[in-house]
């Protein structure tokens, strides 16, 4: 039997599976199912009350899930899907409020990684995945972090390679007002300039979503961001005390450290490796993770979003 069709097995008798997407990879579980829902709340020590996103294999199911009140949506839909946006929209009267954390309202997304696809397309329903990473920790990007965060507690982990964005997809409320909840690699800009409304970026409308919590995609180890000119003299520093030092760094200067993660000037390379390199670091050989700040420019949005929440900043 190929993964793919163990997969839409496992999903049919209600198992969790992990599963790549372009984004992060996914714990999957049949929407449907509310008792396969409740596994991924339990496993993932996820509070109750915070919502998950519903995957659809194509924008033709959109209407299983959600009232499309206005044009919009299927511009954003019909432009950015499969892709790595989330939609969050008014609910049909059906869905289970065990997937919306309570709301009136339903995350969705068409993920456009193959596997994902075909898992989807094959399964027909819809399927919810968090990220596959215990609650408030690094998101995965690769399957072996999926079996490290849940080990044997999860059946299958389709092996599909490395995520290519790397961070989690775009999220965008159209409840009311066009409305970012978190940021991804799709430019709020494009989003703007296609549905020809302002973004407002400040999540006033109190939806609830957890990735805007403080601090989420934390590593264990203490991590600090650090303005580039400063990192040489601070490792200088702390290392004279005898700390080891983790660096995840932006530019080319050769600043010293124990371990040195050099993930380049690139926001989309850089996106691809963050999650990666941060494990790497998270090592018990690792005292104190500093993170050299990159640029504060919109096409590095979504990465300071990240490590503005994996951090604590220099005090
Ligand atoms: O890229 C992604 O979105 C990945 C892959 C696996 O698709 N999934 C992901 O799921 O990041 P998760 O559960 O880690 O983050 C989903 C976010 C949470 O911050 C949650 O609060 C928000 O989506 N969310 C889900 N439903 C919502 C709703 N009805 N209203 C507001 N926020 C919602
Ligand atoms: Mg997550």
């Amino acid at each position: 039997m190929s993964q793919i069709d163990r997969a839409v097995d496992l999903l049919r008798t209600g198992e969790l599976i992990g599963l790549p997407t372009e984004t992060v990879y996914g714990l999957a579980a049949d929407a449907s199912n509310p008792a396969a829902v409740e596994k991924i709340f339990t496993l993932k020590d996820r509070p109750a009350n915070h919502p998950v996103i519903v995957h659809i294999a194509e924008v033709a199911k959109l209407a299983d899930w959600a009232v499309i009140s206005s044009d919009r949506i299927n511009q954003l839909a019909e432009r950015f899907w499969p892709g790595p946006l989330t939609l969050v929209l008014p609910r049909q009267p059906w869905v289970s409020t065990a997937i919306t954390g309570g709301q009136e309202s339903v995350a969705l997304r068409v993920p456009s990684h193959p596997v994902a696809q075909q898992v989807l397309q094959r399964f027909g329903g819809g399927v919810v995945a968090p990220s596959a990473n215990r609650f408030g920790r690094i998101s995965p990007t690769r399957a072996q972090h999926v079996i490290e965060e849940f080990g044997d507690a999860v059946e299958l982990v389709v092996d599909g390679g490395d995520c290519q964005v790397g961070l989690e997809s775009t999220i965008l409320s159209l409840v009311n007002h066009a409305e970012l909840l978190r940021p991804g690699s799709i430019p709020v800009e494009e989003i703007e300039q296609l549905i020809g409304e302002p973004v407002g970026r400040e999540n006033r409308s109190g939806q609830r979503a957890p990735g805007l919590l403080e601090r989420h995609y934390s590593p264990r180890t203490r991590a600090i961001l650090v303005p580039g000119e400063q990192m040489a003299a601070l490792i200088d520093l702390r290392e004279m005390d005898g700390v080891k030092i983790g660096v995840l760094a932006f530019s080319q200067q050769d600043c010293g450290g124990s371990r040195v993660e050099r993930l380049g000037n690139d926001p989309e390379l850089y996106s691809r490796q963050l999650y990666a390199a941060l494990r790497r670091l998270d090592h018990p050989s690792i005292d104190l993770i500093l993170v050299e700040q990159p640029p504060q420019t919109p096409s590095w949005l979504a990465i300071n979003d990240r490590l503005t929440r994996a951090t604590c900043p220099l005090e």
